[in-house]
């Protein structure tokens, strides 16, 4: 049998089909635009992720045998918010996780409704990229959009409601909208009131590895499959990468590298992170995570290398990396503002230490190491919490650089562990989609079987050290430039 995962990125969805036995057989990616109409905000078209979606399909499947497609599911960008109206068009385009326009109402939420009761009702506290404050940002902002709304869904939930006609999402997915009793797995009555929406907007809660329905005639028709291929939930971006390099079950670490960075740990028991810090998520294998996001990561070598240097050469600038520790620049990756652990939209991408024999190859190793050293404020987050890690997987397409897996092995001082195939969120995808189809009876067992690990990066003790102090450096910065933030806005 055969499986669909669909990975809904922020610059592309990645499509991938994957055999019974966990073997790849093709990936496709379709791009797609993302609009920036004010400083801060983040948008993209439902309309265009359906379209590339069912191009992806169609030529991902061209020359398969179609009879054997069994099951489609996803990893989606996580956080934003589609609305749609009672004729189930679009209302606006989508607000993004990255979008950082709520500022006022996370701080309605988290200084007027206060973060102790967000935190019993949701296990979190609002970020700027969550759903919830989106929702009061529309009726605030958009009352006439707002009086429009008939459903509330997050990204890859509107391509599986066009797919199969169920307002569906996922648990884990769901975490991320700030609506939902995490620890119990269903909708917060108290955060629907604080809204001011009805839980009939919001769509019907699935495990990711349930099958939510099957597809509709018109889009069998359309692809060429059955009526009868099942469509699971499906998971967030991060648990269905998570699911994709097997980091399911307790205490596993993954490292995403994607335009966003996250680091994501898995755990059998729910927890919440009492400095509220990190997300406390529903895991896509029937458990829970807690997860720091940092909003650019490898968007942010993209930046650099694309926009200011004018190259994609990457591996050739990395070459001229040799000095790894000894570095006197720093970059502090906040381009988009930032997330975890911060939580401050208003914080900016800045270079510092820079003196006259300061060079290309040292500002380009500063941006990747910046990157890693951000990461390194989560970890020390989850750290302080008592969770004690030695390694981790990693993916996105910043794991493609051996280089960035050596600086993040030795500035986290963790063991990497390298999986044969990168295609984090796209195979979990997949294997949630095998699961629901019954060809493996859990995601443990699914990821026990598919996932191989090929190589680990090793921290070196003399690197770790020298990095040991660079980072010591790196974390005074942020809290010496905050002030500036709040100025140079
Ligand atoms: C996670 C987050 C990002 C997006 C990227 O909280 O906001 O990782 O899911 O697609």
């Amino acid at each position: 049998m055969l499986y669909i995962g669909i990975d809904l990125g922020t610059s592309a969805v990645k499509l991938l089909l994957m055999d019974g036995e966990g073997n790849i057989q093709k990936i496709v990616s379709k791009e797609y635009p993302i609009f920036f109409p004010n400083p801060g905000w983040s948008e993209q078209k439902p309309e265009d992720w359906f379209a590339k979606t069912m191009e992806g399909i169609k030529e991902l499947i061209g020359e398969a045998d179609k009879s054997q497609v069994a099951g489609i599911s996803f990893g989606g960008q996580m956080h934003g918010l589609v609305i749609l109206d009672e004729e189930d068009n679009v209302i606006r385009p989508a607000l993004l996780w990255n979008d950082g326009r709520t500022y006022e109402e996370c701080d309605y939420l988290n200084n007027e409704i206060g973060k102790e009761k967000l935190s019993e009702y949701t296990a979190n506290i609002s970020f700027t990229g969550f759903t919830a404050p989106k929702i009061l940002w529309v009726k605030n902002k958009e009352p006439e959009n707002f009086a429009r709304i008939s459903k509330i869904m997050l990204p890859k939930d509107y391509i599986a409601y066009k797919l199969t006609g169920v307002h569906c999402t996922d648990v884990s997915d769901a975490s991320g909208m700030l609506l939902l009793d995490v620890k119990n797995r269903r909708w917060s009555k108290e955060m629907c009131n604080i809204c001011g929406i009805t839980e009939e907007m919001l769509p019907k809660l699935f495990e990711s590895y349930e099958c939510v329905g099957t597809v509709k005639e018109d889009i069998a028709a359309r692809l060429g499959i059955s009526t009868a291929v099942k469509v699971a939930a499906g998971a967030g971006d991060n648990a269905a990468a998570a699911v994709g390099t097997g980091t399911v079950g307790e205490g596993m670490c993954n490292i995403s590298l994607g335009t966003s960075g996250t680091i994501f740990i898995s755990s059998r028991n729910f927890g919440v992170d009492k400095f509220n810090a990190l997300h406390a998520f529903a895991h896509a294998d029937g458990n829970y995570h807690l997860m720091g996001c940092m909003l650019s990561a490898a968007s942010c070598n993209k930046w650099w290398m694309e926009d200011i240097l004018g190259t994609d050469a990457y591996e050739d600038e990395q070459k001229e990396i040799t000095k790894l520790g000894e570095n006197h620049v720093y970059f502090l990756p906040y381009l988009m503002g930032e997330r975890s652990p911060h939580n401050n939209p208003n914080a900016r991408g800045t270079f510092i230490g820079m003196t006259m024999d300061t060079s290309r190859a040292d500002m380009t190793q500063a941006v990747l190491e910046g990157v890693a050293f951000a990461l390194r404020d989560s970890l020390e987050v989850a750290k302080s919490l008592g969770i004690k890690l030695e390694r981790t997987k990693i993916c996105g397409g910043g794991a493609k650089s051996p280089l960035w897996k050596k600086m993040i092995a030795n500035i986290l001082n963790l063991k990497v562990d390298v999986i044969e195939s990168e295609e984090g969120p796209a195979l979990g995808g997949a294997m949630l989609a095998a699961v629901a189809c019954g060809e493996f009876e859990s995601v443990e067992a699914a990821a026990a079987g598919i996932v191989k690990i090929v190589d680990t990066v090793e921290p070196e003790p003399e690197l770790v050290e020298k990095y040991e102090a660079r980072y010591q450096q790196f974390r005074e910065i942020y809290p010496a430039c905050r002030p500036l933030f709040e100025i140079i806005k």
